[in-house]
């Protein structure tokens, strides 16, 4: 039975564990392009002990970025900063994964912490957005969208190859395709955003077309040996919008495309929710367990599982294959690390760091207590505290 720290091989790739860095939008590029930021973000969190490491949603165009500071894989200008990323997680014994994606209507925006609102298309920020049909998120998402033509579909299913070009050349891994959280795929396989009578709109296998097709632009030139996967919004949580029943049908299409993995998230592609179930801990689970039973796919999952006994229960029940952490890998880039010296049971906790730093905490020993965490309620340390 495999538990958190179980290898987990995936085609011709073994994470060595079930821990994966959630791919995170970091707002810190400029024309696209990682920095040092980017190397230390991703390199900590593999040497903290992370398996799989994700950068944030790496855009397919330029206006594929959620703003003008998020992070792509348009040119091949691009690659020698994204081989540093891929090069310090390999150095640091992790995997490094890539998530392509396109922000579609729900681009062209500010920082979130600049005012999180989108910015018009004459903006110098900003730039016309786009979508299945000309219908804007509403909310904060206020501008028109430019309906997409069969020839600008063709186009963006050009630069999804050509995307993943450059992510193996840089060395990336595991290949992500976002189709969540109301970004162009995602938009494109709901019904609230995608009401177009053509081949790409109506019945779910027409509106499945756009994802499938991307699928296969990645698999021209994506090797056949690294996995194919990708993050799906199963769920609007609105009965006009995607349903699980849909996701379990797509999934099914998308395993004769060559999907490998599936990620489980929401839709998003509306404010209206029927249920908001946002701080109730492993949510997601439940969904992402059926689709693994009915499509018996490997199943990735995020949302609030940054509790380590959770995060080991949901892989030891088989619910979910890798467990993925957004925000617990933002506070923690050892989560890892203080996960297994949480749980017990892991058999060389140090041997999840680089191997000089493990040399040192093993064979340098310090009173238990002074290593961090968790804090080892030994008689001398209740003295300290009680002093
Ligand atoms: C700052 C931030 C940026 C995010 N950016 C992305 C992204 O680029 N792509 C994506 O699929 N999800 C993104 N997410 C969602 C996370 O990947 C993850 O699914 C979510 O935070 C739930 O996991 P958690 O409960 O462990 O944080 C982002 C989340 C945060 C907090």
């Amino acid at each position: 039975m495999p538990n958190l720290f179980s290898p987990y091989t995936l085609k011709d790739v073994t994470l060595r564990n079930r821990i994966a860095v959630s791919p995170m939008t970091m707002y810190r590029s400029k024309d696209g392009l990682v920095s040092d930021y980017h190397i230390m973000m991703y390199g900590s969190r593999a040497a903290g002990g992370f398996g799989l490491v994700f950068p944030e949603q790496l855009a397919i165009s330029p206006e594929g970025r959620t703003s003008i500071g998020c992070g792509g894989i348009y040119n091949d200008e691009q690659i020698p900063g994204l081989k540093r990323v891929t090069s310090i997680i390999k150095e640091m014994g992790g995997i490094a994964g890539i998530q392509l994606g396109h922000t579609g209507r729900k681009s062209s925006e500010v920082k979130p912490w600049e005012g999180h609102v989108q910015l018009p298309p004459d903006h110098p920020n900003g730039w016309q957005v786009v979508g299945p049909s000309p219908i804007p998120y509403g909310g904060r998402y206020t501008y028109p969208v430019h309906e997409l033509t069969r020839d600008d579909i063709k186009r963006i299913h050009r630069d999804y190859a050509q995307a993943a070009r450059r992510a193996y050349e840089a060395g990336f891994e595991w290949m992500e395709l976002h189709f969540a959280h109301g970004y162009l795929a995602s938009s494109f396989f709901s019904p609230i955003s995608n009401q177009r009578t053509d081949e790409y709109g109506g019945s779910v296998e027409n509106r499945l077309r756009f994802l499938l097709e991307a699928l296969d632009a990645v698999r021209e030139t994506w090797p056949e040996r690294l996995p194919l996967t990708m993050r799906l919004g199963c769920d609007d949580l609105n009965d006009a919008g995607i349903q699980v029943d849909h996701a379990i049908y797509g999934i099914n299409r998308m395993k004769e495309h060559g999907l490998d993995l599936a990620d489980i998230s929401f839709g998003y592609n509306t404010d209206e929710l029927t249920e908001t179930p946002f701080a109730e801990m492993a949510f997601m689970v439940e969904r992402a367990s059926r689709i693994k039973r009915e499509t018996g796919i490997p199943i990735a999952c995020s949302w609030n599982l940054g509790l380590p006994s959770v995060a080991d229960q949901v892989v030891r029940e088989g619910l979910v294959d890798v467990v993925l952490l957004g925000r617990p890998a933002l506070a923690n880039p050892h989560w890892p690390l203080w996960a297994a010296r949480e749980l017990g049971g892991v058999e060389d906790t140090f041997g999840l760091l680089p191997q000089d730093w493990a040399f040192w905490l093993r064979n340098f020993r310090s009173h238990d207590s002074c290593i961090g965490w968790p804090l080892v309620e030994t008689p001398a340390v209740q003295e300290v505290k009680a002093a």
